[in-house]
């Protein structure tokens, strides 16, 4: 079936769509995108998402390029036309098309892209083997909370977890401490079975996968810290996992080739995606929060 994208206000052939050579996000890296899981139809806590794009666009001065109405329907329209039932949607907005020059230019619109991408869930066999992951320095800039095209350090890192055999590369501050994935949030849990994820700042992207199982976890009465940790602190710990909107909670068994725990999936782990993928699925949690 032949794909659509949406790019600034059409809807075309996605092996058609481009932008111009000198939108700002082709020659800067200037501006922002969301991926947003869609599970069985609906998208998944797309409020907090679209808040988080403003949040983004705030922090780099790029005006919101329509309401957030406008967005919800084009996304809508978007699955719509590529039949989209389970996958996630790519929504990107860059400063706009100017002549190049660092300085922000006087009158450029912003660039809207919107992709969607079929996805299957994770396997079984995946989830019952875990992934690897490998410890690398964190090479970004300081301002890791903006979900910026940026990516370059998170690309490199990816690729040398890829070459390693990993899944993915956790990144580590000069204090030694996990800051984040190349494109997932960090947990452990520790032997005491205490949940820890690094606190969100500055450092860290605030996933929306994170936020929403925090609640989880909260509901669960799973005791948890949001703190940094060693690498040395997640080779000693009981289990281990990843978040993202495109993992959902996906067991970590090994890091730098060593053993997380005893090698499987941990219990609480799997108790925490069975609560995670539950509240997806369940009627209240993406419609309620999709509803305008
Ligand atoms: N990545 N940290 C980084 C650096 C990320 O790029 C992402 C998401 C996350 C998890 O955020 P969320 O739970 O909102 O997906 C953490 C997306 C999936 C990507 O770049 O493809």
């Amino acid at each position: 079936m032949p794909r659509t994208a949406y790019v600034n206000g059409r809807y075309l052939s996605h092996a058609k769509a481009a932008v111009h050579i000198e939108d700002r996000g082709y020659q800067f890296a200037d501006g922002v995108y969301e991926v947003v899981p869609v599970h069985n139809g609906i998208l998944v806590d797309e409020s907090l998402h679209l808040d988080r794009l403003e949040r983004s666009l705030g922090e780099l001065r790029i005006a919101m390029p329509m309401r957030r109405e406008a967005l919800k329907l084009i996304s809508r329209e978007v699955m719509r036309r590529n039949h989209l039932s389970n996958g996630f949607l790519y929504l990107q907005i860059t400063r706009g098309v100017a002549p190049r020059d660092h300085k922000f230019p006087v009158a450029a619109k912003p660039a809207v892209v919107m992709t969607v991408r079929q996805m299957k869930p994770a396997s079984k066999e995946k989830l019952e083997a875990g992934v690897s992951v490998i410890t690398v320095p964190d090479i970004r800039w300081a301002r890791r909370d903006i979900k910026s095209v940026s990516l370059l350090p998170n690309c490199l890192a990816k690729q040398q977890a890829h070459e390693a055999g990993a899944l993915e590369a956790w990144m580590v501050d000069g204090e030694g401490q996990v800051t984040e994935g190349t494109s997932t949030n960090a947990w452990i849990i520790t032997q005491d079975n205490v949940l820890v994820t690094r606190n969100a700042n500055q450092d860290i992207l605030n996933g929306i996968t994170r936020v929403a199982l925090l609640e989880r976890v909260a509901e669960e009465g799973v005791t948890f810290e949001e703190r940094s940790f060693t690498v040395e602190e997640a080779l000693s710990a009981k289990e281990a996992f990843i978040t993202s909107s495109t993992n959902y909670v996906m067991p970590v068994t090994a890091i730098d080739g060593k053993a997380v725990g005893n090698g499987h999936p941990g219990l609480l782990t799997m108790k925490l995606r069975e609560a995670y993928v539950s509240y997806i699925e369940s009627a209240g949690a993406g419609r309620a929060k999709t509803a305008a």
